[in-house]
């Protein structure tokens, strides 16, 4: 009976809080003491083969009738280049930990076959390997983010991966050559597994921990390459893996992962991207903001055995997971994305900001046609996401300074009684003094007037973008690719040393001062 007394006052609680407009001041400190830049890998992108991520969403081969640059897509490279797409991880995911590389080098035509075991059993033909994906994150300008296999690899395997993309001399660089590529790449990151507690071995964190001392002492800095090596970290509140891999591995790793999805639930229906109602639009977002409490006690963990703040954590996974489109395959991922998923983004962001004295890179799951992906691509057609749109107008805060900012914003509770403001703000100033602000309202039906409070505010020239829609379940298909995207916005004023900005209900608007 309380159960249900309990859902019932829920489900009006949120009409009831939701019916004046909001009043909400902010105020962004431009000369913090502690200065924090937002490392620009906090930008970072995740391209598993699953689904059509690779094949399809960004490789289609040379010989494809879809217009391609050596085999990628050509929209799909333009427009992630207008991202600045830092960083890129690759192959998987749990697909990693079942991947071969030696399968994916030399004549495309010899390559061996694969069964994708994780997901859907799709067969593949490996013509997307080692040398595509680098010469993609050189075209892209990223770092690439190489996820080795320890599940059922060998730590030969791993070393000589390794030696085979970074070394310039040696029998490595020279099967390297002879399939194409004379100078080694650089290669930062490289993850030692992948979700080692399931998909990636269903190992305990003790057993993990020693595995991954063993693999990466074999994994060598050649010919001036500097590996930056990434532990297998915990899912979501798994506190105690990240504990045994601090006391286990420290400073062994230069960092360590954490997961952590906007999901319902792992059992049942997740719900559909596309079809929701209120409480569920204000649930997903109440789970996106949980991503807070759950970095804050990682990194008070970390704190323990790391106190100079050595070892990074790297959210390598996150992003919402809904069901997959009714038709497909439900072990391809693929889901619509609407304005729902670019409030996750954006919340996620304004968090993800504050904590980068320890996080410093996440990677959204994933960049194409799988789960809140930056594009959907069908044939030779491709749409741009509302979290496309949100990565693009967050961008300017890449290798910027953070500017910790106070928000009143009234807040609502979701039906699991999780909190989350209607009105966020994140701010931050770039390498010409420029500031860059930007502000969500997360209501669905209340307009807001912010009043922001900036020192030495003057004359600032401003400047304005907005990501709204008419529905919060708007999203772009492939015959209206438009419905939802940034326009420019002028809705704002500087009155008594503020800028006074008007906030139609479920937007995001960007605002930049040149002060
Ligand atoms: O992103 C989809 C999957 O989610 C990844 O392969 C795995 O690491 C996680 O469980």
């Amino acid at each position: 009976m309380k159960n249900i007394i309990t859902t019932i006052l829920a489900a009006v609680a949120l009409p009831l809080i939701a019916s004046a407009q909001l009043k909400v001041n902010v105020s962004i400190d431009t000369t913090p003491d502690e200065q924090n830049m937002i490392p620009k890998e906090i930008y970072g992108q995740f391209a598993e083969h699953l689904g059509s991520c690779i094949y399809g969403g960004l490789w289609v081969g040379p010989d494809s009738d879809i217009p391609n640059t050596d085999g990628y897509r050509t929209d799909v490279l333009e427009a992630l280049k207008e991202l600045k797409v830092p960083v890129m991880r690759w192959p998987g995911g749990c697909f990693a930990d079942e991947y071969h590389w030696r399968d994916g080098i030399g004549p495309r035509e010899s390559r061996p076959r694969m069964v994708n075991s994780n997901w859907g059993g799709t067969v593949e033909d490996n013509s997307f390997g080692t040398h595509e994906f680098l010469n993609l994150c050189e075209i892209l300008g990223c770092e690439p983010y190489i996820s080795g296999n320890v599940g059922s690899g060998t730590v030969e395997e791993l070393a000589k991966w390794v030696e085979y993309m970074t070394a310039a001399d040696g029998p490595m660089a020279k099967l390297r050559a002879e399939n194409g590529r004379k100078e080694p790449w650089k290669v930062k990151y490289l993850g030692v597994g992948n979700e080692s507690w399931g998909c990636g071995g269903n190992m305990v964190p003790e057993y993990y921990s020693h595995l991954y001392n063993r693999y990466q002492t074999y994994c060598r800095d050649f010919s001036g390459n500097r590996l930056y090596k990434v532990a297998s970290g915990a899912s979501d509140y798994d506190y105690n893996w990240t504990e045994v891999l601090m006391k286990y591995i420290g400073k062994r790793m230069h960092g360590v992962s954490l997961h952590y999805y906007t999901v319902k639930g792992w059992d049942g229906s997740k719900g559909s991207a596309t079809v929701f109602n209120e409480e569920e639009y204000y649930n997903t977002l109440g789970k996106a903001v949980g991503v807070e409490p759950v970095i804050v006690k990682h990194i008070s963990i970390m704190d323990q055995y790391d106190p100079d703040n050595s070892i990074d954590l790297l959210l390598d996974e996150w992003g919402t997971w809904f069901d997959v489109e009714p038709g497909t395959n439900p072990g391809h991922l693929y889901q619509q994305n609407t304005m729902r998923d670019a409030m996750v983004a954006a919340l996620s962001f304004n968090i993800f900001h504050k904590y980068t004295r320890r996080l410093k890179m996440a990677n959204i799951a994933q960049i194409a046609n799988v789960l809140q992906s930056m594009v959907l691509t069908r044939g030779d057609k491709m749409v741009l996401t509302p979290t496309y749109h949100t990565f693009r107008m967050y961008n300017v805060h890449q290798d910027a300074m953070y500017l910790p900012s106070v928000c009143d914003s009234p807040k609502f509770k979701d039906s699991h009684d999780r909190e989350c403001p209607y009105v966020d703000v994140t701010a931050s100033k770039n390498a010409e003094g420029k500031i860059n602000i930007t502000l969500t309202n997360t209501s669905l039906d209340q307009k807001a007037d912010v009043s922001i409070e900036i020192p030495s505010l003057g004359k600032a020239e401003l400047s304005g973008e907005i990501l709204t829609s008419k529905n919060v379940q708007d999203h772009n298909e492939f015959d209206r690719p438009d419905t939802v995207r940034p326009v420019e916005f002028d809705d704002f004023k500087i009155k008594d040393g503020k800028i006074i900005v008007k906030m139609p209900p479920m937007s995001i608007i960007s605002l930049s001062a040149a002060l």
